[in-house]
């Protein structure tokens, strides 16, 4: 079975209801962007990406946290069937974007974990929102989880790299590999804030 059969297969109606809460996050992404580039302020977001999980990692996830590998548990135990990722210049572009989205009142908010302000031991870094949005259907309001996270590009490019080292155990020297990776972390977070503060004052330049 190929990997959209697969999905259609364990998702089965529900599919089209997480294409719409996914398409509807991005599209008020897109919005917030484009209004603040109207209105004369830098955009925020350097890109945004979404995805809906796959019918093999949900089932893995489900058994993992022992719960049962059934449609309804993927809806309502584990948050993030539908996933988008929010990627900033800056640090302090990904907190005004929170707070917008925290404004958002038919979008509540139901957990958030700040891994910027502090760190997974590894050194993950990234802002995480769980939200509920409703979904309009003919005959009733049904109403889907959705996780957002939002992190800088070094974030990114940080998470990318720990993510891959993560799914190859056989490499070796794993143990100085996540040390080297830890350092990475540390120096980028503390790179991001001094080129913050160097945007900062070239904002605040009047020629
Ligand atoms: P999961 O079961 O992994 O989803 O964890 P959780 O439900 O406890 O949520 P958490 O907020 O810890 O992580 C959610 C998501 O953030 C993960 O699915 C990853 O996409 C990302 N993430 C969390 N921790 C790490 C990490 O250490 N490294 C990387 N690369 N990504 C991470
Ligand atoms: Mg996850």
């Amino acid at each position: 079975m190929d990997t959209g059969e697969e999905n259609k297969d364990f998702y089965q109606d529900a599919q089209v209801l997480l294409e719409s809460v996914l398409q509807e996050l991005l599209l008020r992404v897109n919005l917030l962007r484009r209004y603040q580039v109207l209105y004369g302020q830098r955009d925020p977001v350097e890109h945004c990406k979404g995805r809906i999980k796959s019918a093999e990692s949900m089932r893995e996830k489900l058994a993992r946290k022992g719960l049962p590998v059934t449609l309804e548990s993927a809806l309502n135990d584990v948050y993030d069937a539908v996933g988008i990722r929010i990627v900033c210049q800056f640090v302090d572009d990904v907190y005004r974007m929170v707070d917008i989205l925290k404004r958002q009142e038919d979008m509540v908010l139901v957990k958030e974990k700040d891994f910027i302000k502090n760190p997974k031991p590894n050194g993950y870094r990234s802002y995480h929102m769980i939200v509920k949005l409703p979904v309009h259907l003919p005959d009733c309001t049904r109403e889907l989880y959705a996780e957002i996270q939002l992190r800088t590009i070094a974030m990114d490019c940080w998470a990318a790299l720990e993510h891959e080292l993560k799914y190859k155990q056989t490499i070796p020297n794993q143990e100085l590999l996540q040390k080297e990776l830890k350092r990475c972390s540390d120096e980028m977070a503390s790179t991001d804030l001094t080129m913050q503060t160097i945007r900062q004052v070239i904002d605040h330049h009047e020629e």
